[in-house]
């Protein structure tokens, strides 16, 4: 079921999420199935569940040759509970970001390069993952969600963020 995403000002994207307690149930099941929805309905490379106003520690993510995102390499389409993340050093670079709960909006975010990543799947199944560029970036800022952060807060430069029509006149970048 696709469910509404709540925009930048409403509180609940500034709660820290609660870790999910017990794996492969139904409700984490339906959960995970109304997030996919919700993702693939917006195009997005990836959603946080209190972005739906669930405030557990689930994401998703996953990009094929999205529109949003022309550059960009692919991201295995992932469930990721209860996520650990872990900088394998010290290096940042800044990209592009946009987000569901943020319309219309880019920013440029320093993100680690670098990242070494552990959770579980929505059926308990252990994951570990060490990451580079476009995959870590994703996964930094779907995790951010989970403790309340969204990229404008990341942002060291303001001048570069804004309407996505505005910065990128005459590309197709889409309207989310
Ligand atoms: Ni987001």
């Amino acid at each position: 079921m696709i469910r509404p995403i709540l925009r930048m000002g409403d509180p609940r994207l500034l709660e820290r999420a609660q870790p999910v307690a017990a794996f492969d149930t139904p409700e984490l099941h339906a959960l995970v199935a109304d997030m996919r929805d919700t993702m693939a309905a917006r195009a997005g490379a990836g959603l946080a569940a209190p972005q739906i106003g669930v405030g557990l520690r689930v994401v998703i993510f996953g990009v094929h040759a999205n529109p949003r995102y022309p550059d960009a390499e692919e991201v295995p389409d992932t469930v990721l509970v209860n996520p650990v993340l872990e900088p394998v050093d010290d290096e940042m670079v800044e990209g592009w970001e946009g987000c569901l709960s943020v319309p219309g909006m880019r920013g440029l975010v320093p993100r680690y390069r670098r990242l070494r990543y552990r959770g579980y799947d929505e059926r308990g199944a252990p994951l570990d993952r060490t990451v580079a560029d476009f995959h870590a970036r994703v996964v930094q800022h779907e995790v951010d969600h989970l403790d309340g952060i969204l990229y404008p807060r990341r942002i060291r430069d303001l001048t570069r963020f804004g309407f996505i029509d505005a910065l990128f006149p005459g590309q197709d970048l889409g309207e989310d």
